[in-house]
């Protein structure tokens, strides 16, 4: 018999790590309703060319990682699955006419990314992004907003050490002159480029600084910083980013090295790390200013900025982070599974499936998380398994229905007591928000 597996570079989120996930993008939501970002859904899937367009043709996203799905019929559409949905939403701001909206519109989204990677830890071919984008704001301030949202993102889903490094890579004009000083030392060193970097320098030369490849660590250590060749606006709008952070006293990195891997950015370009952990697999996440996109997908010259923040990434500096402190940022501190149920409805009578089903709907009907045992089994097996879900409470059905009460077993204290049916909403309500000490409120 075959069997059948994810697709390599894949993962399953199996529903303690999906719940993990969901609680990220709640954080996420909670922390931009405040700010002001409105939600934004676009097609997981664009017409490849917003892509090529927006991130650039000569980007390992485009020329090595984009998804591309084969058109049905000869003239058809070609399309992409999203590596990223900062192209996906300017398309969308220049299709709806946002720039008649209020500006700057600000954005968020939260889903999943593919890129066809090679598949390691931290990197996926499917992945999440938490994504935050500022439309028809020309900052600096707004770039301060932003990593400052970023860097509480990481605090409050308990990602202790997050820092984010920031460069200029300038703009139209003085990037010119800056790519001509770049090309020029690389040419000295041409010798010494990979094959694919030497190709790379005739097409973008850019490029070659965030070069993953060993042998350019060195020639890129010492090629030319885009930070001294930054016209007198680029600096300026640089100056200003950085009184505003220091205004907020949010503490940040210049790393004149940092170029990132997609074309439309001009300017601000950051990057999150978790402090000692800087390097091309590990970022945390990244964003910046991209001031010509919209004009390059059809829109009025209009600026923007914004950040991805990888989720799979998170998870994994959370894990990495718990284990040297079994404290954990995470840990539930009712010791249960986070999404474990309130009470699980069991039944001396194992064919009562009726009375199980009717006690756990209204228990659910007032707000608590009830879940019923559907088996035919014994009732030790019942409670055994109510007790392996971390359920807190088991409601027992048995002989004193008939006059209107149940067992109401404690699972976590041991303890049992009769309790009226009409009472047990208000009993259970009382019973986990006592127990788990607020962490979770079950009224
Ligand atoms: P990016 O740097 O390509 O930027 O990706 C942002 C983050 O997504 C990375 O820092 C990383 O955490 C995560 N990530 C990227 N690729 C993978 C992967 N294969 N597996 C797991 N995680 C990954 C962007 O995507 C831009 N759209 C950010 C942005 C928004 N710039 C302006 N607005």
């Amino acid at each position: 018999m075959r069997t059948f597996r994810a697709p390599r570079g894949t993962r399953d989120l199996l529903p303690g790590e999906a719940a993990r996930f969901l609680r990220f993008a709640e954080i996420a939501r909670g922390l931009t309703d405040r700010y002001g970002y409105r939600p934004i859904e676009t097609p997981l899937f664009e017409q490849a060319a917003v892509f090529e367009r927006g991130i650039g043709e000569v980007t390992d996203v485009v020329e090595k990682e984009l998804f591309r799905i084969v058109p049905r019929t000869e003239d058809g559409e070609s399309w992409a699955l999203r590596p990223e949905p900062t192209a996906g939403i300017a398309r969308a701001y220049v299709q709806h006419g946002l720039r008649t909206w209020p500006q700057p519109v600000r954005l968020t989204t939260t889903g999943p990314m593919f890129r066809y990677d090679r598949p390691q830890a931290g990197r996926y071919r499917q992945f999440w992004q938490f994504d935050v984008e500022a439309i028809g704001d020309a900052g600096p301030a707004i770039d301060a907003e932003i990593i400052e949202l970023g860097l509480r993102f990481y605090a409050e889903v308990g990602v202790k050490g997050a820092e984010v490094l920031l460069n200029s890579i300038g703009d139209p004009a003085c990037r010119p002159a800056y790519l001509d000083a770049l090309v020029a030392y690389y040419r000295d060193h041409a010798a010494s480029l990979p094959p694919t970097e030497r190709d790379r320098l005739e097409r973008n030369p850019l490029r070659l600084l965030d070069s993953k490849d060993p042998a350019m660590a060195a020639i890129n250590a010492a090629a030319p910083r885009i930070v001294d060749h930054l016209c007198q606006a680029c600096a300026e709008h640089l100056a200003g980013l950085r009184a505003h952070l220091d205004a907020l006293g949010v503490g940040y990195r210049l790393e004149p090295g940092l170029v990132r891997g997609l074309d439309y950015y001009t300017r601000t370009a950051i990057e999150f790390y978790v402090a000692g952990r800087e390097g091309q697999q590990q970022a945390l996440g990244g964003g910046g200013r991209y001031d010509g996109l919209i004009e390059l997908l059809g829109g009025q010259p209009t600026p923007g900025i914004g950040f991805g923040l990888g989720l799979d990434r998170v998870a994994l500096v959370l894990d990495e982070q718990a284990e040297g402190d079994p404290s954990g940022a995470e840990a539930d501190a009712a010791g249960g599974p986070p999404d474990a149920p309130d009470a699980v409805v069991v039944s001396a009578d194992p064919a009562d499936t009726v009375g199980r089903l009717r006690t756990a709907t209204e228990l659910r009907a007032a707000g608590l998380r009830a879940r019923a045992d559907l088996g035919h089994r014994k009732l030790g097996r019942q409670l055994e398994s109510a007790g392996r879900d971390g359920a807190h409470f088991a409601v027992i059905l048995g002989d004193e229905l008939t006059d209107g009460q149940v067992q109401l077993r404690d699972l976590k204290a041991g303890s049992q007591r009769l309790v009226g049916v009409a009472d047990l909403p208000r009993e259970l309500k009382r019973g986990t928000s006592q127990h788990r000490h607020g962490t979770r409120d079950s009224s």
